[in-house]
């Protein structure tokens, strides 16, 4: 797997000293590995690819199977952590407007009626399957969607059914999601107690709706695996996870506050969604953290690209590219040529996206004075995807250690809900 980062386009002045982070990347490393440091009780997904067992992926892809012999449409029922990875990978490898047979719904990552009545709607008309998934069982958006969905299926399928259409992922002992389907008999799988949220895509809360989404569940794990190996070193020379977040912790402290995680492809916008969770949650704490914001180029240039320009000097970019197209398509010669495009007749369309990207970064980088990192990878595959995403895990690990936060809770996220809680007027609240 070709895996290429780059820091050309960081001025000199604003790239990372590999010599002033080695000793410290070593400590922190360390740390890591010997589960030392802030939140090492939820470790568990450094190695937890490399410990899957072939019954676990046969369990996974038996009732994948089962969902995709007998129905036609999927629901993920889930917010944060145990939705956004799997949503990342899927529209990721099958795109935005899959031709599966199986289609996939998101429900249970929202409150808004409008969507949720719409969702039901069309469920009404489908013949569907529920994955339901949270760790902690309680969490409001997805235990509504689910109350809603199970009353469905038990009304059109009878209670005994319905059974076969749900799955849930959830904690092995903890939470009233456990004890709902332990008492309804629903076939579960467990997320594990050691890995939070948004570093369990690598478990059942990722693998079951990949592999519903007729992905290859054992390409996307070995994808995993090389990343411990390609991303496991404590030599900062050796580590591309530990220079990307160094690089980024070297230009946060010059001043730049705000990452734009750039894609040039639509398919991969919920991969970034998946990032900005990762990485906000992970490093947003005690007044500190590197705000990550995305973008899908060009599109975006045609909007916030004046700002990125010539706007306040407090981002810079990292940009991620799959050097090898999946599909092209060649723009074709027309006798008229009232469009003018003739120029490029014959180029294939992403001979042209490239060029954009080109220009784009030199006009960002040198006239406009945003440092860009470049991320390439050969091809987006579910194994290249995998590895991607460790490399991003670690990466930030070792942004907050560097930053001196724990990367592995998230006890902002709990204010909003007691509020909320209170004003339904919930007991205890
Ligand atoms: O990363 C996290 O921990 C969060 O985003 C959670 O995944 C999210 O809040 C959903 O929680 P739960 O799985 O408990 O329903």
């Amino acid at each position: 797997m070709e895996f290429d980062l780059k820091f050309d386009y960081v001025k000199e002045d604003k790239r990372f000293n590999p010599d002033q982070y080695r000793e410290i990347v070593k400590k922190y490393d360390k740390m890591l590995v010997d589960g030392t440091g802030l939140g090492h009780e939820f470790l568990g997904w450094m190695h937890y690819a490399s410990s899957i067992s072939q019954d676990f992926i046969d369990a996974i892809n038996k009732k994948a199977k089962y969902f995709r012999d007998n129905f036609d449409t999927f629901v993920i029922c889930g917010i944060g952590g145990s939705y956004l990875g799997s949503r990342a990978v899927i529209e990721a490898i099958n795109g935005i407007y899959s031709q599966d047979k199986m289609k996939i719904i998101y429900l249970g990552q929202t409150l808004d009626s409008n969507y949720t009545t719409q969702v039901i709607d069309y469920l009404k008309t489908r013949n569907f399957c529920v994955c339901v998934i949270s760790k902690s069982g309680t969490t409001t958006e997805t235990s509504i969607a689910f109350r809603i969905l199970k009353e469905m299926l038990e009304n059109k399928l009878g209670k005994e059914k319905a059974k076969d259409a749900i799955v849930a992922v959830t904690d092995k002992e903890k939470g009233a999601l456990r004890t709902l389907a332990n008492r309804e008999g629903y076939t579960t799988f467990e997320l594990p107690g050691n890995i939070g949220g948004r570093y369990s895509v690598i478990s059942a809360v990722g693998l079951f709706p990949i592999a519903v989404a007729g992905i290859n569940i054992q390409e996307f794990i070995n994808g995993f695996i090389e990343g411990e190996k390609m991303f496991g070193s404590d030599d900062i020379d050796k580590n591309p996870a530990y220079q990307y977040a160094c690089q980024k912790n070297t230009l946060y402290k010059l001043g730049y506050k705000v990452e734009f995680a750039v894609t040039y492809e639509p398919r991969l916008a919920m991969l970034n969604e998946w990032a900005k969770q990762l990485f906000d949650e992970s490093n947003g704490k005690e007044d500190k953290g590197l705000l990550i914001m995305s973008s899908v180029f060009t599109t975006d240039l045609h909007s916030i690209g004046q700002f990125i320009q010539e706007g306040s000097k407090i981002l810079f970019e990292t940009v991620l590219t799959f050097k090898n197209p999946n599909k092209d398509i060649e723009i074709p010669f027309d006798k008229e040529d009232l469009d003018g495009l003739n120029y490029i007749a014959g180029k294939k369309l992403s001979f042209v996206c490239e060029k954009a990207h080109q220009g784009t970064t030199i006009a960002h980088a040198f006239n406009g004075n945003v440092p860009n990192i470049s991320l390439q990878i050969d091809k987006l595959t579910p194994e290249t995807l995998g590895a991607y995403m460790y490399f991003s895990m670690k990466a930030c690990a070792m942004g907050g250690y560097l930053l001196g936060i724990n990367p592995f809770n998230q006890p902002g996220v709990e204010v909003y809900k007691r509020n909320m809680f209170h004003l339904l007027g919930k007991k205890g609240y």
